[in-house]
């Protein structure tokens, strides 16, 4: 895929915005301050294009940015502890809306902070993803903060903490390093054209 030809597309904070359902999608999920953004960015070797912030549980809509043959979308965030019943009900009912509305999903990738074990949230959204039957992969972020030994011992304990996936791809990754990014890219392209 032409990563570098990639922009912003549209931002969809209601189901009656999301755009039209004509091309091969690529989701971005996981909890808030996981590296949503930061992925995204470094996949398509932009700066700033999906915005990062510092204040957790902003991104609250869902943001589309489309290149030709695939478009990325990032999910809104999960599990900000601060979010009200209220913010917690919009959220499901923007995300199962995207999940159901039928759309060209070709696989979702699911991000978890490689430094710590899944959260109740990322693992009920990891059963949410098997009984959609959409295709996933798994990616850790945020690995450049690991020494070598614990970068491995943490490996090993989330593979086994996601043997309930079955075989699911998993993915070190670091936006600042880039550790991953190609293989990502390679993945995303295949998927995208499958
Ligand atoms: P929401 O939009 O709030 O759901 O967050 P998000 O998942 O999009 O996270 P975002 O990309 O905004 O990153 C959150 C914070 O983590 C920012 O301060 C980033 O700079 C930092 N961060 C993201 N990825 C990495 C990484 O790979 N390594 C390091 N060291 N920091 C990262
Ligand atoms: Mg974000």
């Amino acid at each position: 895929l032409p990563f570098h030809a990639a922009a912003f597309e549209s931002a969809a904070g209601r189901l009656d915005q999301l755009p039209q359902p004509n091309a091969p999608e690529i989701a971005f999920s996981g909890r808030s301050n996981v590296g949503k953004s930061s992925l995204i960015n470094k996949v398509l070797n932009r700066k700033s294009l999906a915005r990062i912030s510092a204040t957790p549980g902003k991104t609250v809509t869902i943001n589309f940015y489309s290149l030709p043959g695939a478009r990325l979308v990032d999910l809104p965030g999960y599990g900000y502890a601060k979010s009200s019943q209220s913010e917690k009900a919009r959220w499901s009912g923007l995300v199962e809306g995207y999940f159901n509305a039928g759309r060209p999903l070709r696989l979702v990738v699911q991000l978890i902070d490689m430094r710590h074990p899944p959260t109740a949230d990322d693992l009920g959204m990891l059963d949410y993803l098997l009984q959609t039957g959409a295709p996933f992969l798994v990616a850790l972020t945020k690995c450049d903060k690991l020494n070598k030994t614990q970068r491995a011992q943490r490996r090993a304990s989330l593979e086994e903490d996601l043997a309930f996936c079955g075989s699911v791809p998993i993915v070190e990754f670091s936006a600042v390093k880039g550790d991953g990014v190609e293989e990502l890219r390679g993945l995303f392209s295949e998927a995208a054209q499958a």
